[in-house]
């Protein structure tokens, strides 16, 4: 009778724990969209910060052109005119002091420097251009691979700032130095440290190809690459609904320590957006024989690069553009 009792009383309990999970949940789901549709800047391409994001998504289109392997002259016609409407109506706007949108020009201008014995004509690049003087071509680091991985023993400040993704791959990565990255990457923390993070290593070629056909993101050097790790997260860490965001927010984490360990390791990397529907998602799952328990956060595409190559200038927004300071800081 007493067993009997103690089991009503255990169910009853979860039943209690399900509902009220349930009901947070809802809350933080429905509060996520809305903030999400108040803010997203896809919606909202009116307000300054999301057009100067529109644009720098244009430029890295163009900047990825100007330093991919495999490169032919007269790419991206479209994507350099889309750029210059971009900042037309950008500076018509908001005028003319954003370092980002200068950065769009520059990269504009070494297009122009690309293509300047092409026999092309490019009157709305060039007009652009000739309205712009002041703004030199971008330069798009050519760098040897020696040189890419010396920072290896340099204090932080260098070591951080030489590391790039790369789409240049050449030759295998060895399983041991993997190895190594790995157990280096999981010096990350996690909270509590539930430790989150679960990894797949792909490197059946095949797989591989039909996982960037899903991915969409490794057009014209996805099938360089030697290896392709899929980072998840596992929901069963999860404790809480206001714990909604912690496989990504842990994925993340683990992935930048991932970045830095490859790097440290000798392994080029090149970091590959998630952002897939849900039937996509799904799809990979069934593909790689992930558990449906793992939230897939980031992909990253592996390989030893040749001896020289190009990486993308990216520059960064200065800290006081990113930073609010709270309170009376000294
Ligand atoms: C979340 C995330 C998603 C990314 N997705 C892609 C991608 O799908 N394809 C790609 O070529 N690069 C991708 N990148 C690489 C970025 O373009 C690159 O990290 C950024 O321009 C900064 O350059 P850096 O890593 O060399 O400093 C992604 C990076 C991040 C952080």
């Amino acid at each position: 009778m007493m067993d009997f009792l103690k089991r009503i009383k255990r169910k009853l309990a979860a039943a209690g724990l399900r509902l009220k999970t349930r009901r947070e949940a809802r809350q933080a789901f429905r509060y996520d969209l809305q903030q999400f549709m108040a803010h997203a800047g896809a919606l909202h391409l009116d307000r300054k910060s999301a057009a100067c994001a529109e644009i720098i998504m244009g430029y890295h289109v163009l900047e990825k052109g100007l330093t991919m392997p495999h490169r032919r002259l007269g790419f991206g016609k479209g994507a350099v005119i889309h750029l210059v409407n971009l900042v037309d109506s950008f500076e018509r706007r908001f005028g003319r002091d954003d370092q980002q949108v200068n950065h769009a020009i520059g990269v504009l201008r070494a297009y122009r420097e690309m293509h300047k014995d092409s026999p092309e004509k490019m009157p709305r690049l060039d007009a652009f251009l000739a309205a712009h003087p002041d703004v030199s071509a971008a330069v798009e680091p050519h760098v040897r691979k020696d040189d890419f991985f010396a920072a290896h023993d340099l204090p932080f400040p260098a070591f951080a700032a030489s590391r790039h993704v790369v789409r240049h791959f050449a030759a295998p990565v060895p399983r041991t130095s993997l190895e190594a990255a790995i157990q280096l990457a999981a010096t990350a923390p996690s909270a509590c440290n539930r430790q989150h993070v679960r990894l797949h290593v792909i490197d059946d070629h095949d797989l591989r190809d039909k996982l960037f056909v899903l991915q969409g993101g490794t057009r014209g050097f996805g099938q360089d690459a030697d290896k392709v790790i899929v980072v998840t997260a596992d929901l069963s860490a999860i404790r809480w609904a206001w714990e909604r965001n912690d496989c990504y927010v842990n994925g993340g984490i683990f992935v930048m320590n991932l970045c830095y360990a490859l790097h440290y390791c000798g392994i080029a990397h090149c970091i590959l957006h998630w952002s897939v529907a849900p039937e996509t998602d799904r799809a990979v799952h069934k593909l790689l024989d992930i558990p449906e328990s793992e939230v897939i956060v980031q992909v990253l595409a592996c390989g030893i690069p040749p001896d020289e190559f190009d990486v993308a200038a990216s520059p960064r927004r200065a800290p006081d553009e990113i930073t609010t300071w709270h309170g009376g800081s000294r």
